[in-house]
């Protein structure tokens, strides 16, 4: 997408977006609350139509092609809207039949085996654990074997045991070659899918790149987290600022990036030095703490 503006009465929530998602890699749009990731996302499947600029998905052109782009592409969207009153493979083939799959349960077989979930084949949606449902609605993006996924949220709200379990199926996909965008707002989500990551801030993509070439760019080697009284952090922060390294706050400490830089004496000797991480560019680029 080129150049994409989308507005809401006085709200921009789309402003200017250039993004390219090559075919086969797993790009991960990081950004915080309100940043304009679930929009990108309706826009690439024609829920949402932009004001200005153009959307190409896979060769189609959007709005006028949304019809044969959404055939090959698969959407897990960020909220739940399954049919809770049938079961967990007639939901499946109601998509199948909707994409007009030619073998309808063999396909839904292949999403039941995909997401895990063949032994409740039979069981109703509204009997499922919540991380059940979320596989669920990953097996109904799959139903018609789409080259091109796309993840709003996948594991929002879900406790880190299910979330483990969804990140590795979606790795398994990942594995497959099928080609990912992936919106989150974890920070560790992004960094263990994603071959790259794209962080959006206020409707736009502000950085853009490998998790590690992000870090090495923009924090540097290595990170020095202080903890001490407020007054006397201020009085470092200051210090490193005028010694060109950037700090952010991190909950009760400061963290001091690029850190194998500072000079001698200016850190003191209880500062816990790390390695440079995503969450550090990420709080840098959007001025947002890191969830
Ligand atoms: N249908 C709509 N009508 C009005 N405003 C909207 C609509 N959809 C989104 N917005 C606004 O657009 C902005 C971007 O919203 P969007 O849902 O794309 O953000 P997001 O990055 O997905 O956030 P989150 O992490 O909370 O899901 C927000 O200010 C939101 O209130
Ligand atoms: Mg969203």
């Amino acid at each position: 997408m080129g150049s994409v503006v989308k507005t809401f009465g006085p709200i921009t929530a789309v402003n200017g977006l250039d993004l390219d998602v090559p075919s086969g890699v797993c790009l991960g749009l990081l950004g915080p609350n309100g940043a304009g990731k679930s929009t990108t996302m309706r826009l690439l499947t024609g829920q949402a139509i932009a004001d200005t600029g153009s959307i190409r998905v896979l060769g189609h052109e959007l709005p006028r092609n949304a019809k044969a782009a959404r055939a090959e592409m698969g959407v897990v969207p960020q909220l739940d809207n399954l049919d809770v009153d049938v079961t967990v493979e007639e939901n499946l083939a109601v998509f199948a039949r909707l994409y007009r799959v030619r073998d309808v349960p063999a396909a839904v077989d292949r999403a039941l085996a995909i997401a895990r979930l063949t032994d409740r084949r039979r069981a109703r949606v509204d009997e499922l654990s919540g991380g059940m449902r979320r596989r669920m609605l990953l097996a109904r993006g799959l139903v018609h074997d789409p080259r091109l996924l796309l993840l709003d949220e996948p594991t929002v709200g879900l406790d880190p045991q299910i979330r483990t379990q969804l990140w590795s199926l979606i790795d398994d996909l990942r594995g497959r070659g099928v080609t990912i965008l992936m919106s989150t707002h974890y920070i560790e989500e992004a960094e263990r899918l994603a071959d790259e990551v794209a962080v959006m801030t206020a409707g736009s993509i502000i950085a853009r790149g490998r998790p590690a070439d992000l870090v090495a760019e923009h924090a540097g080697r290595e990170t020095a987290e202080v903890f001490g009284p407020a007054g006397e952090l201020a009085a470092l922060r200051a210090r490193a600022e005028d010694a060109g390294l950037r700090v952010r706050p991190a909950g009760p400490a400061i963290a001091v990036m690029g850190s194998e830089r500072a000079p001698d004496g200016l850190l003191p000797e209880y500062a816990v030095r790390r390695a440079a991480s995503l969450e550090d560019v990420f709080v840098l680029l959007t001025g947002e703490e890191a969830e």
